[in-house]
């Protein structure tokens, strides 16, 4: 069966090495950045070949699963109508001394991910991949049944969402481990025992 088609917005640091990542996997993956696929031509022939560049309109049409590895003060700048149905990975994370503070994210209440689904309303939203550093994605991947094999948490209130962002994430050489609804995101943003903590999955 063909693999879903993966969406990545951002291609900097993280969104290059889950394209290489799932690219190698075998996904069909589109990647964009706020410039346009012009400014990735370079990059995408020497680091990412088989790796499409698009518009970020374009990449999140055409995709099953968008990856959003943007900086999180950006997301107002993505059309959420774009989003309905499609299954969203939440990567970004509030980091406040790289970003600034942003007022939303500064109630300790809501993470950063239910806004994020708040925004992105009809989309089904995984917080994921945002706890391991980007040379770790690349680093660190091993077969699956390997006893070192590192694992990777999930949050989202979407059971299907959860089972195909599961399959990516093993793909790509990681043990999905689902910590339940998008709220439980609170357990892996920075600042937690989780964040680029490096477990496997039985101790989880
Ligand atoms: N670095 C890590 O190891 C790591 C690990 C886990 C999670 N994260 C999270 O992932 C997110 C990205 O981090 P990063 O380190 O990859 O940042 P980065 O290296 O600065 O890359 C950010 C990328 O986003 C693009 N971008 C910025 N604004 C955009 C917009 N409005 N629309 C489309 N593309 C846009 C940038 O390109 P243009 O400016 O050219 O558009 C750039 O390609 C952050 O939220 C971070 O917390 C990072």
């Amino acid at each position: 069966m063909p693999k879903s088609k993966l969406g990545i917005i951002g291609s900097g640091r993280l969104g290059t090495a889950i394209a290489r990542q799932s690219s190698k996997a075998g996904y069909e993956v589109r990647i964009a950045n706020s410039r346009g696929p012009e400014s990735l031509g370079l990059m995408l022939s020497v680091l990412l070949p088989g790796v499409i560049a698009g518009t970020v309109g374009g990449v999140i049409e055409q995709s099953d699963i968008i990856v959003l590895a943007i900086p999180l003060n950006q997301y107002k700048t993505l059309k959420p109508e774009l989003f309905a149905a499609k299954v969203v990975i939440d990567a970004m994370n509030y980091w406040p001394p790289t970003e600034g503070a942003i007022k939303e994210f500064m109630n300790e209440e809501v993470t950063s991910s239910e806004y994020i689904q708040h925004y992105l309303k009809g989309a089904h939203v995984v917080k994921t991949l945002n706890h391991i550093a980007y040379n770790e994605l690349e680093e660190h991947n091993l077969p699956a049944g390997d006893p070192k094999r590192r694992a990777m948490v999930l949050a989202g209130d979407d059971k299907e969402a959860k089972t195909v962002v599961s399959e990516l994430i093993d793909a790509i050489g990681f043990d999905p481990v689902d910590l339940g609804e998008l709220k439980n995101g609170k357990k892996f943003q920075p600042d937690t025992s989780l964040f680029n903590a490096r477990y496997v999955a039985n101790d989880l």
